[in-house]
């Protein structure tokens, strides 16, 4: 383990820690996760170096573990991010998040016009590029692109 790490983020004893998030999707995966709600010790890194992404976003949630839809979330923002759940300080699994095939819910429509921002119907994607996330509504076409992602709260 990379020592000098360990000196910025320190481990935890029991939890999650959502590692490899690009920096510029943290503070979103921050916003996604409700962590504002959560009374147990949070720990973030932002703009840590890490060889594959450049610079990297770190979360460490102390005893707390999202559940699938929360990871399906972090997906969205995150494609790369790694799931480690920790209990008595070892990594006792490691998750990958993946974006999945459709999406409801959890973003807006990017297209004014679409009847899902104008009346009570969730919203509907198909993924159309699990790379960079491009999303095509079900019910308008339009594609809405990750950096256009609004969130639904
Ligand atoms: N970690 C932690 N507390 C622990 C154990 C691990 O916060 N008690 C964190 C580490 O700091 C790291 C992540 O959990 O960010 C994964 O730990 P580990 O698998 O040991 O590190 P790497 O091998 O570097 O992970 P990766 O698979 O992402 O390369
Ligand atoms: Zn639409």
């Amino acid at each position: 383990m990379d020592s000098k790490k360990e000196l910025i983020v320190s481990a935890i004893k029991d939890g999650t820690v959502i590692d490899h998030i690009p920096a510029r999707s943290l503070f979103k995966v921050l916003s996604i996760l409700n962590l504002h709600n959560i009374d147990t010790p949070i720990t973030i890194g932002c703009n840590l170096r890490s060889e594959k992404l450049g610079k990297k976003g770190i979360i460490k949630i102390s005893e707390k573990f999202p559940d699938e839809h929360d990871l399906n979330k972090i997906a969205l923002f995150a494609p790369q991010a790694k799931i480690n759940i920790i209990r008595n300080y070892e990594v006792v699994e490691k998750k990958i998040v993946e974006v999945p095939d459709t999406i409801e819910g959890i973003v807006k429509c990017m297209n004014p016009k679409c009847i899902t921002n104008h009346e009570q119907i969730r919203t509907f994607f198909y993924v159309i590029d699990k790379k960079n996330v491009s999303l095509k509504c079900k019910y308008c076409e339009k594609i809405t692109t990750q950096e256009n992602f609004e969130i639904i709260k």
